[in-house]
C-alpha cells in the first residue's frame, strides 16, 4: 500500500547466485596457493555476498569488516567517502581481499583502496559480485567479478534500495512509484 518501490523482473536467480560464488571460491583458493587471506567485507552490501563467497574458498580467510558511506542518500555515489565503521585488526603485511557487492563508478572502491594500501598490506585484490562498467569514473579493475551487468538499478543478495530488499536470495530490477505513493 505505501511502497514506493515494487519489484519487477529477476535479473540473477538464487541458482545462477550460487554457481557463480561457487566458481569464484574454487578461483580464488587456486590463486592464493594455500597464502592466508584477509577477505574485508563492505557493508552492508556485500554482507550477502561475503558469507557465501567465505565459505567457497578452501583456505585460510580471516574475516574483517568495514563500512564506509558516501554523503547522501542518492543513488548516484558523490565520490566523497565517510568510514562509518573500521577494520578491528592491523592489515600490515596481510593479503587483502575486499569484497564488494557492486563497483558502479568505482569512487567508493577508489578511496577505500588508497586507504588499505596506506596501512602497508601485502597485496590488496577486489571481488565484486557485479560490475556495472558503463558508469566508471575511477579507474578501478577488479581482480574478480562475479557477473557483468548493464546500467540499471538492481536489488536484493544484500543490495538495496533505501534499506530495502537485501535479503532477498535473488537479484532483480526495482520500479520505483515515486515518493508520493502511499
Ligand atoms: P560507486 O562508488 O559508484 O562504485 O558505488 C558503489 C556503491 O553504490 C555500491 O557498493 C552500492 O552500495 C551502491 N550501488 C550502485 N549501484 C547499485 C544498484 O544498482 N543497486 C543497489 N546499490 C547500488
Ligand atoms: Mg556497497
Amino acid at each position: 500500500m505505501n511502497n514506493r518501490y515494487e519489484l519487477a523482473e529477476i535479473v540473477l536467480t538464487e541458482k545462477e547466485l550460487k554457481k557463480r560464488v561457487a566458481e569464484l571460491g574454487k578461483q580464488i583458493a587456486e590463486d592464493y596457493k594455500g597464502e592466508p587471506i584477509v577477505a574485508i567485507c563492505v557493508l552492508k552490501g556485500a554482507a550477502v555476498f561475503m558469507t557465501d563467497l567465505v565459505r567457497a574458498i578452501d583456505g585460510d580467510v580471516r574475516l574483517d569488516f568495514m563500512a564506509v558511506s558516501s554523503y547522501g542518500a542518492s543513488t548516484k555515489s558523490s565520490g566523497v567517502v565517510r568510514i562509518l565503521k573500521d577494520l578491528d585488526g592491523p592489515i600490515v603485511g596481510k593479503n587483502l581481499l575486499i569484497v564488494e557487492d557492486i563497483i558502479d563508478s568505482g569512487l567508493t572502491l577508489s578511496y577505500l583502496r588508497e586507504n588499505l594500501i596506506a596501512r602497508g598490506p601485502k597485496s590488496v585484490r577486489i571481488c565484486t559480485l557485479l560490475d556495472k562498467p558503463a558508469r566508471r569514473k575511477a579507474n578501478i579493475t577488479p581482480d574478480y567479478v562475479g557477473f557483468t551487468i548493464p546500467d540499471k538499478f538492481i536489488v536484493g543478495y544484500g543490495l538495496d534500495v533505501a534499506e530495502q530488499f537485501r535479503n532477498l536470495p535473488y537479484i532483480a530490477n526495482v520500479i520505483d512509484h515515486g515518493p508520493d505513493v502511499g
